[in-house]
């Protein structure tokens, strides 16, 4: 048995309880790999004294980690670590992880919705462009031309129009594609949940960068599937070490986001996707494309979607309406060809029965108008300008050592901190206290790393705000480095 010997620093002034500041320290610990299966934590009484807190604060955090399935306690023995993950090259963890995503991503979107603080931690759009006069209208001419139909049950595929609509739209980014092809989704998220079910079952592998989108990590948890994570260089994904996950895993599925990819902002080149095309179709591994930022870009065109360069008829395209015009609507779409139409069809019909056809016939109803064109150069060019004020912001306020690379497109800036201060994690708390909240990094790995990386998303935020936000991000480092002394610091526990 390994004794924990553990660091723990807490804030009593702080707006996060003391019993959760200590689950997020063993959570934390667990997830790093820093405490393993088989370790014993200190009796409540013994580490509630040594940290000089009442013991119902322990009880409470083993209690909370013992619901996520982290921890469990033997009576008469003690308590010990049960779920941790490991940390290589290319990483494969045990999988589903108790609890441990969501609980981190709840946390931290309760403390990011405070009033008052200044938040870069969603995935949202620019809200003060989303055209709230022209949905009120489109659902009007909706309700008045459609009556009851609109609001009765839709094909699951979906509403015919929109279908022959999103092909149009599709083939305009250089995707051959018919409208039977178009499944009309819950949003991209559900696309990605609907391939995964209908592809891989539970214990196969789902290939993914490291980082990736956090809630296709939430899909592989829910759906038990084990997401393991290549690493990436400046140009995406890396096929070395792709190749390498081919050769010993035998994938179901690999799911990539090539352009303007959440969290990184990275964007892969031309030449890259064809290479990745061609190694998914030698080792014979479907590829689930997320396309949600393609039309992103500030400026020019993006390379093709890996849609449009698929000779062999191996790739997914998932994309959808949230991130370019009404998040809300949850009007997403899948372009399959061949025999998995059907299946996605039934997995979709199974899921949800359909999307609602008012709010189908309304994104209809939008389209035709011609106004998404004007609508996303608006968007683009004021995502460019925001763009503008988040690097210059970052550039005058953050720590020394900081380092980014300019977004040529999307939503997000993600920043790695210098080594010497606070993690992400750490960093939270204090930035929250300043007003302002960003995504930690650790979220999107597929193996608990990235500790030291923040995601911003500049694209909510106008540009006074993202100056102000910046600047309270500087302080709360600086307040960290300097002046933030723990309320309680002992070491070592036990
Ligand atoms: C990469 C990526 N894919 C999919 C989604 C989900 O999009 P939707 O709102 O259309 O479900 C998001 C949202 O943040 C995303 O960032």
């Amino acid at each position: 048995m390994r004794i924990v010997m553990a660091e723990i620093d807490l804030y009593k002034d702080s707006v996060e309880p003391i019993y959760q500041q200590l689950a997020r320290h063993f959570r934390m610990a667990i997830e790093s790999g820093h405490l393993l299966p088989g370790d014993r934590l200190p009796p409540t009484r013994d580490l509630a004294r040594q940290l000089g807190v009442g013991r119902i604060s322990v009880v409470n955090a083993y209690s909370q980690l013992q619901a996520e399935g982290l921890i469990a306690a033997h009576p008469g023995r003690g308590t010990y670590v049960t779920g941790a993950r490991g940390s290589t090259a290319v990483n494969v963890q045990p999988w589903p992880l108790p609890g441990t995503l969501n609980i981190s991503m709840r946390e931290m979107t309760r403390l990011a919705r405070q009033p008052g603080v200044i938040a870069f931690s969603g995935g949202t759009p620019p809200e003060e462009f989303l055209p709230v006069e022209a949905l009120r209208s489109a659902i009007n001419t909706v309700l008045d031309r459609d009556g009851a139909a609109a609001v009765t049950y839709e094909e699951s595929e979906g509403y015919p129009p929109l279908r022959q609509q999103v092909s149009e739209h599709v083939t305009s980014l250089g995707i051959q594609c018919h409208a039977d092809e178009v499944l009309i989704t819950g949003g991209a998220q559900q696309a990605l949940d609907l391939v995964v079910q209908a592809l891989l079952s539970e214990g196969d592998t789902l290939v993914t960068s490291n980082p990736t989108y956090l809630g296709m990590l939430d899909i592989a948890h829910v759906r038990r599937v084990i997401p393991v994570g290549v690493p990436m260089d400046e140009h995406g994904i890396r096929l070395d070490a792709l190749e390498a996950v081919f050769q010993e895993r035998r994938p179901g599925l690999i799911y990539v986001a090539p352009t303007y990819h959440n969290p990184t902002g990275k964007i892969m080149p031309l030449h890259r996707r064809r290479q990745l095309l061609a190694l998914a179709h030698h080792y014979d591994v479907p590829v689930l494309e997320d396309a949600v930022y393609h039309e992103l870009s500030y400026s020019g065109s993006p390379p093709p979607p890996l849609k449009a360069l698929d000779e062999y008829g191996q790739v997914l395209h998932a994309s959808g309406y949230s991130k370019i015009l009404l998040p809300g609507t949850r009007i997403g779409y899948l372009i399959a060809g061949g025999a998995l139409r059907e299946r996605l069809a039934r997995v979709k019909q199974a899921a949800d029965v359909c999307t609602p056809g008012l709010n189908q016939r309304a994104m209809y109803v939008y389209l035709s108008s011609g106004a998404l064109t004007g609508h996303l150069n608006r968007v683009r060019s004021e995502l460019r300008a925001r763009c503008e004020a988040a690097c210059a912001a970052a550039r005058r306020y953050l720590p020394e050592g900081a380092r980014w690379a300019e977004p040529s497109g999307g939503l997000y800036l993600w920043v790695e901190l210098p080594e010497d201060g606070p993690t992400a994690a750490e960093l939270y708390v204090s930035a929250i206290q300043h007003g302002v909240a960003y995504a930690i990094g650790t979220l999107f790995h597929t193996d608990g790393s990235g500790g030291r990386f923040i995601r911003l998303n500049f694209g909510s935020q106008p540009p006074a705000r993202i100056e102000e936000g910046f600047r309270r991000l500087g302080e709360a480092w600086q307040d960290w480095q300097t002046s933030y002394q723990p309320a309680v610091r002992r070491t070592p526990i036990l």
